[in-house]
């Protein structure tokens, strides 16, 4: 019986041949196969890095606290993104390790990095938002439009992510840019001139796109393009009190650093004054992003985001409590000490000045707890948790700068010694007007103090 049936369907098969003659396969998520899709990614991979390392050097020069402390938000985001980006492109091609060649990628990661040379701010802004960002997000739509969400789901997931965080992230910068240039109006002609022709650059290379390499262009930053330097005054919000020390204990030994109330407003100063950290962050990231490997990258951009929520803690308790703006002092003093200084003294001064106090914020968290001031509390715990975080970026950073040059970048110890001569000669350069004029600031603001609690 079973040989029957066999014998029937063998009898066909043997006059047919079956060499010519195939399933249909055309489907449409096979379009990228594992390397197609891994060259795609690692073009992605290096805009993102670009990216990262552009806007983070800007961070110095932008005023606005609202700008200085949400940019580093993105540019860590940016940099996970990257960072999945570079995991992926290793699954795919292993279990080759190799990724540092831009190859083809060049003139598109170039064009990404002429965003370091923007004629200002608002060009800066302007370009994030209308060129730099949507060629990002065009690219990642279109890649998971065809891409395959069952063979290739791992990217699908973290790309979709990175898809959403791009569209927020040019809404948000669109409504900054328009705002800058009506602050700076002086500046639209030069700003719309040269994101016409960033916008232009793009273009001729293809955007990003998915299938098509970029076109390979020589490429030369736009014009009116300005190299950007690390500036010796770091720009300051306008709306804030303008000085170098922002507390009298910093230039006099005797004023204490208080507890109870006093701690309250001496710790939301000193959270809010942490800006000259994200300022060290933004500098040191781009000035080390080709001396060190890609984990650099990752860690100076989480670095930099903590430091920038540590000064919005602060801003937002002032805030909430009341407090005027124009009253509160927002200084640059350890930021001024680093001039003319090679970067590392920027990083040794983040390290050293902002994991020195570490042993002694769950002290102070506890003291907030006792007097049941809850917000500083919470605030002064998350920070002490990120300070562990930072505390080994710090070791472990100095100690590969020094290993890779150490004729040039002395070691962790010597550069802990100079931030600190650094730091003292910078106090001791404060003027007795200075000393004045931050001692009654600091008295009117206890003052004040003392009236919003005596109401509540
Ligand atoms: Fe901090
Ligand atoms: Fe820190």
């Amino acid at each position: 019986m079973i040989k029957l049936v066999f014998d029937s369907v063998k009898f066909p098969l043997e006059r047919m041949s079956l060499l010519n003659i195939y399933l249909k396969a055309d489907q449409p998520r096979a379009r990228w196969k594992r390397l197609d899709t891994a060259r795609i990614l690692k073009r992605f991979y290096f805009c993102e890095r670009s990216l990262v390392i552009s806007c983070s050097a800007w961070l110095p020069h932008i005023e606005s606290l609202e700008i200085k402390t949400m940019l580093p938000y993105f540019s860590w985001q940016n940099a996970k993104t990257a960072n999945e980006l570079r995991n992926r492109v290793f699954e795919l091609r292993f279990p080759s390790r190799l990724l540092e060649e831009q190859g083809a990628d060049r003139p598109l990661a170039a064009a990404f990095g002429f965003l370091r040379q923007a004629p200002s701010v608002s060009a800066l802004l302007r370009a994030l938002a209308q060129v730099a960002l949507p060629a990002l997000r065009d690219a990642y739509d279109e890649f998971l439009r065809h891409s395959d969400p069952l063979a290739d789901a791992p990217t699908y997931r973290f790309l979709e992510l990175g898809l959403a965080e791009k569209q927020k992230q040019i809404t948000t910068i669109g409504q900054w840019a328009e705002d800058e240039l009506v602050r700076n109006l002086s500046e639209r002609q030069t700003t719309e001139r040269w994101v016409r022709s960033m916008a232009r650059l793009l273009e001729e290379l293809g955007g990003v796109g998915t299938d098509e390499a970029p076109n390979s262009l020589e490429v030369e930053p736009p014009q009116g393009s300005q190299p950007i330097r690390i500036p010796d005054k770091p720009a300051r919000d306008p709306r804030y009190w303008p000085c170098r020390f922002y507390w009298p204990d910093v230039v006099d030994p005797e004023f204490p650093y208080g507890e109870g109330l006093l701690l309250q407003l001496r710790s939301a100063v000193s959270h809010l004054n942490e800006v000259w950290a994200v300022e060290h962050g933004g500098i040191i990231l781009s000035e080390f992003a080709d001396d060190l490997p890609w984990e650099w990258l990752q860690d100076a951009a989480r670095w930099t985001y903590d430091e920038a929520r540590h000064c919005r803690t602060g801003q937002e308790r002032l805030t909430a409590w009341g407090f005027d703006c124009a009253e509160i002092p927002l200084g640059s003093y350890i930021y001024e000490s680093a001039n003319g200084e090679d970067p590392i003294y920027r990083l040794g001064m983040l390290y050293f000045f902002e994991t020195k106090n570490i042993g002694r914020k769950p002290e102070r968290a506890a003291a907030f707890k006792q007097i049941g001031d809850d917000v500083s509390e919470h605030d002064m715990e998350f920070d002490w948790a990120d300070e562990t975080i930072h505390a080994t970026y710090g070791n472990r950073w100095l100690k590969a700068l020094h290993e890779a040059n150490s004729e040039k970048i002395p070691s962790p110890e010597q550069v802990r010694k100079r931030c600190e001569e650094l730091v003292q000669r910078m106090i001791h350069s404060a003027t007795a007007e200075e000393k004045v004029a931050i001692t009654e600031r600091a008295l009117g603001l206890i003052n004040q103090a003392k009236q919003m609690a005596g109401k509540s």
